[in-house]
């Protein structure tokens, strides 16, 4: 893998939240970034701070994720412009949060084309460039949602499942190629995509939302994940319970998701 200073870092979901802080966090370390959204003014704003606080060498590649033929070219453009691409650091993502069959059928498959299907387009074109210059790493942006099922959650969760088994395929599947996998999988981040739903139209009983951790910690994962490569990383780490309890005492789960999101520990009271 290329060092710091001339490791190439493609960032998708560059332009708010997790992506904006990994992106600074990267170029504090001097690696070259290839920016992606659909919001360039945004991107624009992120590299002239990339640029004057850090002089990073950064290209932003306005795209919306969601149209194939624009994920795969996100990739291609980032690798002709710096030769390589070291790192693909898929993060892009949106929330719904509601009963399931209130969701517009529009905006479920807008869900699914921006979680899985665009990692499945940039990932598609990126394994063959990193194999060419004999490595790679992937990082997917998942979710303790990717790991257990929550009410009102159940679009967004089975996106983030099907992020889950896809990165833990192909870790295993790609290995061989000297290609690196990495899962990212917080619980709640304070970003504006929590903010971005309307939780009115839940039956949520006494459940208040809790405050998330700050996203320059999820940034910091996914740096030391760049230099170490983890299969998984759980963030806070004590979420990593959430994956193991549901694997293990399943019904306990239940009382615990219930309580934490319906406010009620059983099914009747
Ligand atoms: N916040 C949390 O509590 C939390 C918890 C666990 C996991 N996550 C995951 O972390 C990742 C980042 O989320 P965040 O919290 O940082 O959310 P955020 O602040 O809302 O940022 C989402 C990013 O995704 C981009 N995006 C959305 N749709 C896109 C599209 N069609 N094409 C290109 N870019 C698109 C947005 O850019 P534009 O709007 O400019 O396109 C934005 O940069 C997501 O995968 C999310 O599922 C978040």
């Amino acid at each position: 893998m290329a060092n710091n200073s001339s490791r190439v870092i493609l960032i998708t979901g560059a332009s708010s939240g997790i992506g904006w802080a990994t992106a600074l966090r990267a170029g504090r370390t001097g690696a070259k970034l290839a920016l992606v959204a659909r919001r360039q003014e945004k991107l624009d704003e992120l590299a002239d701070k990339l640029r004057s606080e850090f002089r990073t060498d950064c290209l932003v590649i306005p795209t919306d994720l969601r149209r194939p033929e624009q994920a795969e070219e996100c990739v291609l453009a980032a690798h002709r412009h710096f030769g390589r691409l070291d790192v693909l650091v898929n993060n892009a993502g949106v929330l719904i949060e509601e009963p399931f069959d209130m969701a517009a059928p529009g905006v479920v498959r807008d869900l699914v084309e921006t979680n899985f299907w665009a990692v499945y387009h940039t990932t598609r074109t990126a394994v063959p460039l990193m194999e060419k210059q004999g490595e790679g790493h992937i990082i997917n942006i998942g979710s303790v949602a990717g790991r257990r099922g929550i009410p009102y959650m159940a679009l967004y969760c089975a996106s983030k499942f099907a992020l889950t088994g896809f990165t833990e395929s192909l870790r295993l599947e790609l290995e061989h190629k000297n290609i690196f996998l990495t899962l990212i999988s917080p619980g709640g981040v304070e970003t504006p995509m929590p903010y971005s739903v309307d939780r009115s139209k839940i039956p949520l009983g006494n459940a208040t939302h809790r405050k998330g951790i700050p996203p320059e910690e999820v940034a910091d994962a996914i740096l030391r994940a760049v230099d170490k490569k983890p299969a998984e990383v759980f963030l806070p780490a004590y979420s990593k319970l959430a994956a193991v309890l549901t694997n293990t005492l399943p019904s306990l789960t239940d009382v615990i998701v219930r309580k934490v999101r319906l406010g009620r520990f059983f099914r009747w009271t």
